[in-house]
């Protein structure tokens, strides 16, 4: 018993695994990928870009930049065994539902499990990355009673995903701030759903069941679902003299202020920072949220009823602002958050790959001590 080390309710502080992808300074309130600033790569690359860092571990050359750019522009298209199934799925499902299922039918066309085959890797990667957004946008589309429309091929990444969602080409800022929104959620070391990538990729299975575990993790809502719940909370709220009575009656009721804490954050989300930023360039060029208003009212008075127990803003709290002003559903925050982490997850998967050990962890027996059976007539 001596060697077990103390049990950690949801592993707080337990190092599951070793990895060089991304650090997160909770303290300082820092978040690196393989080495370069979040912020950095926010304000300099692309999701792309930043999307082969975090999986091969360096920055591309042009040419293989090109190349992989090239490679998922002609990915993007799903089959229409896919699209037609995805036709069947009840409009009223949650897109998360939706992309878990479609996103794990991949592995119905593509798996091959030639995991040591640093081309079938190459082709994963790319096959997920291009096809979960042309999946986010088909379901949209699908469940409006519309045919999805096919990718275009002129298009880059991140403009390309708001043409299918939107059928209109986006504003070439919109498309920018998109993809910098993209680069910000790629990758966050071990949280929930990249967790459940690395112990589905540790029995070495398919890429895509990976995915597709990680996709099923980030829906709930104290992961991946809480910037749908911050717009909610935020009108809710309704007016800027109502925050703090609100804010207090809710931390009275022990409720999870949407938005704020970090189990590695002790500071304000270096993302949420960013992403505030980003809301703002919006709000300039394309009008003002009053919601933005109240967001920062409920900051600045959760500042002083949270901010003592390390409890301030993280990456969802504005997130959710600058998708609304994107126009986009509300539902459909979470996939995209999907469709940017699985940079990460991918990253992950092939990390896991080389640690090459299952997870299989132990566990402190609460349970009954061996007892006797009691027949059905005895009880
Ligand atoms: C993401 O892990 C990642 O990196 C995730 C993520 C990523 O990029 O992958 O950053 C993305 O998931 C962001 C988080 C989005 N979720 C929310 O905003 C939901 C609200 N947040 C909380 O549920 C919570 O802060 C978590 C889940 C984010 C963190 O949970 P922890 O670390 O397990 O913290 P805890 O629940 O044990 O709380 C510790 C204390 C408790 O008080 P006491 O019981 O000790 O008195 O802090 C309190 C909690 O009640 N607390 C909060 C709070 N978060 C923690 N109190 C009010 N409001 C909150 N939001």
């Amino acid at each position: 018993a001596a060697s077990v080390p103390p049990f950690r309710p949801g592993l707080e502080g337990v190092p599951a695994t070793q990895s060089a992808i991304c650090d997160i300074d909770g303290q300082r309130g820092l978040l690196t990928y393989r080495g370069y600033g979040a912020d950095v790569l926010a304000a300099n690359s692309t999701f792309l870009e930043t999307t082969y860092l975090l999986i091969w571990g360096a920055l591309p050359t042009a040419a293989q930049l090109r190349e992989f750019e090239q490679e998922v522009q002609m990915h993007r298209r799903v089959s229409f065994r896919i699209r037609d199934m995805m036709k069947c799925f009840p409009a009223s499902g949650h897109p998360m539902d939706a992309l878990q299922s479609s996103a794990a039918s991949l592995g119905l066309f593509y798996s091959r499990r030639a995991l040591d085959n640093p081309e079938y890797i190459y082709e994963a990667v790319v096959r997920l990355i291009a096809k979960i957004p042309t999946m986010v946008a088909a379901f949209q589309l699908i469940r409006k009673g519309q045919d999805p429309i096919q990718p275009r091929d002129d298009l880059p990444f991140a403009s390309n995903f708001l043409y299918m969602l939107t059928e209109r080409e986006p504003d070439p800022l919109a498309a920018r701030i998109f993809d910098a929104c993209l680069i910000l959620h790629a990758e966050h070391s071990l949280n929930a759903s990249t967790f459940s990538a690395r112990v589905t990729a540790s029995t070495l299975t398919d890429p895509y069941a990976v995915v597709a575990s990680a996709v099923g993790t980030l829906a709930g809502p104290l992961h991946g679902g809480a910037n749908e719940d911050v717009l909610a909370m935020l009108e809710a709220i309704g007016s800027e003299d109502q925050v703090e009575p609100w804010l207090d009656q809710a931390i009275a009721e022990k409720q999870k202020i949407m938005g704020f804490g970090h189990r590695e954050y002790k500071v304000k989300d270096p993302r949420a920072v960013i992403l505030q930023g980003l809301a703002e360039q919006l709000f300039d060029r394309f009008g003002h949220d009053p919601l933005y208003d109240l967001a920062r009212r409920v900051e600045e008075a959760a500042a002083v009823r949270l901010g003592p127990k390390g409890i301030y803003p993280n990456v969802d709290f504005y997130s959710g602002l600058v998708y609304r002003k994107l126009g986009i559903p509300r539902d459909l925050f979470t996939p995209i958050f999907a469709i940017a982490r699985t940079a990460g997850w991918l990253a992950h998967w092939k990390e896991q790959l080389g640690a090459n050990r299952i997870f299989r962890p132990s566990q402190i027996y609460t349970g009954a001590e061996p007892r006797e059976w009691v027949p059905l007539e005895a009880r």
